[in-house]
């Protein structure tokens, strides 16, 4: 180890800024909010600002303080200012100047009551950013309600579990299970319910639901969320809309249950899932129930929701991209446009057996954009019934079959062929049909002559 990174607790410290430009103020800024007793010198030639003292700093300024930030052009006058602050006692940073330094800033990531700093001894600033994009990424963002939560109950811990081991094993469920998980996000007063069960029966770990969209297939589209709690699960109960590329993001060791339906095969039936879900979070363990695209938009997410919640479970919701916009954004297609739509309905063709379609005398409307799902085996019947409803038969249309996966492709044509365009091209399934004017724009991967040939 090349470096050491110390923490310096900052309520009440002194801290001192000297500087009047962006580095000075950036360093001004780390402390906003801090607690700690910030005194920034922007020097007698900056404009007056309750921000700023505008002289330089004395040395009984600089009496007291913990760390002095020096941001100025002048190397003379840098190096001064870093002999006074360390006759002061103060540690001394001159940005960009590690040879001046006592001490380097490293990269870091904030989340209030937990900080991660990436440090390269000041040989490598860009890449110690670089390293903190990747692990903010992997860090949720209310990580420091849970160390506030842990703060508030420690007492309540050591006087439960005098035993070190005993505690620490609680720690390490807590911050695993179900009270994390609630914590970072901002379920607090569940969260500490939680934790309070875990204290008093630790031989009994519930488990947590997340109700996860996947998004439309390219794993890139995965939300950070998404991602974490992929990244994070026991079991992933999935179906056909989550694709390998998707699912290959997952922790290794995580357990998969496929739970749609192959062609010739039965699906597992809806009850089937959720009981699966309940038994599972019940046995302590973290479930991601990975949906294609958002579980919320024709995804039956909220019967799942439903009977998870009824059970007792606690159920966190990670919305996705839908197919609607993961697919209009690949093909190129604007769903709105200021004019040619005002308006855009996700609609599906498919209904339960016997159950009403949709009301197309209220979707033909001109300049009104329809992502139409489930619409594949329906084309005809959306077709016929947006044209009797008073749909233009002219009306641009597009499909866009595996939008966002590297085996895309996107069908152009009218709506009047519609039906025509889907079974001469075998279009199968996932396939998202958009009618309205702004079809127009899509980014086409076959002609339509090629189409019609
Ligand atoms: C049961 S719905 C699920 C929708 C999903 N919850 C969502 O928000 O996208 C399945 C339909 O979504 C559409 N779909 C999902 N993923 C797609 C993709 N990658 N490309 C085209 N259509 C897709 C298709 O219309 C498919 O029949």
């Amino acid at each position: 180890m090349r470096v050491f990174l110390a923490s310096i607790p900052l309520p009440g410290t002194s801290i001192v800024v000297i500087g009047a430009g962006d580095a000075a103020a950036a360093k001004a800024r780390l402390f906003d909010g801090s607690g700690a007793k910030l005194r920034w010198f922007a020097g007698p030639a900056a404009e007056p600002d309750e921000a700023w003292i505008t002289r330089w700093p004395e040395a009984e300024d600089l009496c007291g303080a913990r760390l002095v930030f020096i941001a100025l052009p002048d190397p003379t006058q840098s190096a001064f200012f870093a002999g006074l602050g360390r006759t002061s006692g103060a540690q001394v940073n001159v940005v960009d100047q590690p040879g001046l330094s006592d001490f380097h800033t490293p990269a870091l990531i904030d989340r209030d009551g937990v900080v991660v700093g990436i440090a390269t001894g000041g040989v490598a600033p860009v890449l110690a950013r670089e390293v903190r994009a990747r692990v903010e990424a992997a860090l949720p963002q209310g990580l420091d309600r849970l160390a506030r939560l842990a703060e508030g109950l420690r007492e309540t811990v050591m006087a439960t579990l005098p035993d070190f081991m005993a505690r620490r094993r609680f720690w390490e469920a807590a911050f695993r299970g179900a009270p994390r998980d609630l914590a970072v996000e901002g379920r607090t007063a569940e969260a500490r319910r939680e934790m309070l069960r875990l204290l008093n029966r630790p031989e009994q770990p519930k488990g947590v639901v997340h109700l996860v969209g996947a998004g439309p297939g390219d794993p890139e589209l995965l939300t950070l969320k998404a991602l974490r709690a992929l990244q994070d699960a026991d079991l992933i109960i999935h179906d056909r809309l989550a694709p390998p590329a998707v699912l290959d993001r997952a922790r290794r060791d995580a357990r998969r249950i496929y739970v749609g339906k192959r062609r010739g095969e039965h699906s597992v039936p809806q009850e089937q899932i959720a009981e699966l879900m309940i038994a599972e979070a019940k046995a302590g363990h973290r479930v991601v129930r990975l949906k294609g695209g958002d579980p919320f938009v024709f995804g039956r997410g909220g019967e799942e929701l439903e009977a998870v919640r009824a059970a007792g479970i606690d159920v966190i919701v990670v919305p996705g991209i839908t197919a609607a916009l993961g697919c209009a954004a690949a093909a190129g297609i604007p769903l709105t446009h200021r004019d040619q739509a005002q308006a855009v309905s996700f609609v599906t063709a498919e209904t339960r057996p016997g159950g009403a379609g949709p009301d197309w005398t209220s979707l033909a409307v001109p300049n009104h954009t329809l992502a139409v799902y489930m619409g594949v085996a329906g084309a005809a019947a959306v077709q016929a019934g947006l044209i009797a409803a008073g749909r233009a038969p002219d009306t641009p249309v597009a499909v866009i079959e595996n939008g966002s996966r590297p085996d895309q492709r996107v069908l152009t044509g009218r709506l009047d062929g519609l039906a025509r365009l889907v079974a001469r091209e075998k279009v199968i399934s996932p396939a998202l049909l958009i009618v309205g004017e702004v079809a127009a724009w899509a980014r086409s991967s076959a002609t339509e002559q090629e189409v019609a040939a």
